[in-house]
């Protein structure tokens, strides 16, 4: 049999610059179709094998794409972050929930039989735990994003159950990287500070020293997805979205993690709006479920994504501070 094709949507973002090409990887660069939406990709994703743009919330341009490859497979990644969500709150619910839809329904026509699409911590609201929330607790989130990513839960849930499809999702943490960055989420200052400390030496950051969130390295995040997909259906107890934990810190600690090795680094905090969004969000979450029914852990601490992320921003921008 060949081996299945598979869809990635939401291709020039942050998640699926890294993403894509672990997938190439794995089952070869002819057999991943990267697709976007208007952005720039980045020139790994682009390039390295067959990169389509398409409007996600489209079934007809979506149809036209998933049938031209003869997709098994799609990775649903295209999404509108927290912090633009607030600003769009119409737009926020329509990409997130439309497209959500469009491939949902798209794999019950096609041949399309396995679906992953990201969730987020943003599901809980200041109703639920703030520290270890766990897998199932009360979800009343005060951001649009947060209440998309409720609503698309439900909706995947609800198509395994009624239709047996293959829906598997993660409720992501803030994600670190450097391949491509996220715009208009509350979590980008976890990803912001390296790169302000090294381009300008210093970094305002949009929320107060003390805000805590859930943080994970990138790739931990790709092994998570990876993994996920490949577990056996049977071993899947969670079909809404599996909480997944690595790091938790505050934005006071990263700043000081990468002043300890940036020379003459300084920063301070001017909370905007994005500050109540932050503090409508969990501490930690209890990943539990998760390392039970398909083995998640995670590998990076603190101080080794501190490392690679200095790393890699100093070769991206060329500077050696
Ligand atoms: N990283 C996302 C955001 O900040 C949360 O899932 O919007």
């Amino acid at each position: 049999m060949p081996p299945r094709r598979i869809l990635v949507t939401g291709g020039a973002g942050q998640v699926a610059a890294d993403l894509v090409p672990v997938l190439r990887k794995l089952h070869g660069a002819e057999n991943i179709v990267a697709a976007g939406h208007e952005t720039q990709p980045s020139e790994a994703v682009r390039d390295g094998g067959p990169f389509e743009y398409v409007d996600a919330c489209s079934y007809q341009a979506m149809e036209r794409l998933v049938r031209k490859y003869d997709i098994g497979v799609i990775y649903h990644l295209a999404t509108i972050l927290s912090g633009e969500g607030e600003q769009n709150p119409g737009l926020a619910w329509n990409v997130n929930i439309g497209s959500l839809k469009v491939v949902l329904d798209l794999a019950l026509e096609t041949n399309v039989d396995q679906v992953f699409w990201p969730s987020s911590i943003a599901v809980f609201g200041p109703a639920a735990p703030t520290e270890d929330t766990p897998q199932q607790t009360v979800l009343e989130p005060t951001t649009m994003y947060g209440v998309s990513k409720v609503a698309g839960e439900s909706l995947c849930n609800y198509y395994n159950i009624k239709y047996g499809l293959d829906v598997r999702s993660l409720r992501y943490p803030g994600l670190i990287n450097h391949k491509a960055f996220s715009g208009g989420g509350t979590s980008d200052y976890a990803v912001e500070v390296f790169i302000a400390a090294v381009k300008e030496g210093h970094y305002t950051c949009f929320v107060d020293s003390d805000t805590m969130m859930p943080m994970m390295y990138m790739d931990d995040g790709i092994k998570a997805t990876v993994d996920l997909m490949a577990a056996g259906a049977s071993d899947l107890s969670v079909r809404t979205s599996y909480n997944i934990s690595a790091l938790s810190f505050t934005a006071g600690e990263i700043a000081a993690a990468v002043s300890d090795k940036v020379p003459d680094f300084t920063y301070d905090f001017v909370p905007d709006f994005r500050q109540e969004i932050a503090n409508s969000w969990p501490n930690s979450v209890d990943d539990s479920v998760a390392r039970r029914d398909w083995g998640w852990s995670p590998e990076y601490d603190l101080q080794a994504l501190v490392e690679v992320m200095l790393r890699e921003i100093r070769l991206k921008f060329g500077k050696s501070n």
